[in-house]
């Protein structure tokens, strides 16, 4: 929006309905991210050496070649490190101070929004920051970038894996009943900057329509989304979320 424009009436008609909302649910994807710097999946930016995330974030590719894995997630890391949260993660954290219930749940694992200081994000795909052992299981912090590669445990040895949900992994059981209850119990829902293709949290916005929240998607581009929200505010989330946040 441009400096001393006025903003527009569904703004403040949203801004409304969320202040005076009880249970608010807000679904983020890599959109949300992509304001600090963070290359979506699916835009033009988000090929690494000609490979798509689907061709990389699978355990058949880790199980083929860990170290080409391991290079595209170091990359990753590298870029996110120097990332910070942008006036969308920070008006999401405000967002939670100004109504009873506000449930964030991502897709993201960049870590932004609880630098942002939002408390207690779902995040339903895991996070880049922490590690998983292949042979004991023990998931940790760790943020050296570079990351030795191949990293290892440092109890057992074993091969190190990113603490993130691939493509064909199952997602962990208490993350998706939180994400269901969110939506299914939620009177206003966001869906913010996600393609809306990647399932299950492809479907929360369906879920959210059909229990009877009014759903408001905020994307720049057209995604399968569009179709079955009440709104859709086709702007940058960093444009829009600071006007949605109740005075
Ligand atoms: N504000 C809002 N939306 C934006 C912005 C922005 N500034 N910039 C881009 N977008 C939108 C794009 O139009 C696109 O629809 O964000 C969406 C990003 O889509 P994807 O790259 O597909 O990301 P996402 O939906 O989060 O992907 C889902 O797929 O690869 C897996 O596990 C990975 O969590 C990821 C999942």
């Amino acid at each position: 929006m441009p400096d001393g424009a006025a903003v527009p009436t569904k703004w403040n008609e949203i801004r409304q309905r969320i202040a005076d909302s009880q249970r608010l649910a807000v679904m983020t994807g890599a959109g949300i991210s992509a304001e600090s710097g963070v290359p979506t999946f699916r835009g033009a930016d988000g090929l690494w050496r000609n490979f798509r995330a689907e061709e990389l974030a699978t355990p058949e590719a880790f199980a083929r070649d860990p170290k080409l894995v391991w290079e595209w997630y170091d990359w990753r890391r590298g870029l996110i490190a120097d990332c910070a949260p942008n006036p969308g993660h920070m008006a999401l954290a405000q967002m939670a101070t100004k109504v009873p219930v506000l449930n964030l749940i991502t897709q993201n694992v960049d870590g932004l929004h609880e630098l942002a200081g939002s408390t207690d994000p779902v995040e339903m795909h895991g996070n880049i920051w922490k590690v998983r052992c292949t042979d004991c299981g023990q998931v940790s912090a760790d943020r050296r970038v570079p990351i030795p590669i191949l990293p290892r445990c440092d109890g057992c040895g074993g091969l190190l894996r990113p603490h993130i949900v691939w493509f064909g992994e199952s997602l962990d059981e208490a993350v998706l009943a939180r994400s269901f209850g969110a939506f299914e119990y939620a009177d206003i829902a966001l869906i913010i900057g996600t393609s809306g293709v990647v399932q299950p949290a492809a479907s929360l916005a369906g879920l959210a329509k059909r229990a009877g929240a009014y759903v408001v998607e905020i994307n720049p581009d057209a995604t399968p989304n569009r179709a079955l929200v009440d709104v859709t505010l086709s702007c940058a989330a960093g444009a829009v979320l600071p006007h949605l946040v109740p005075l």
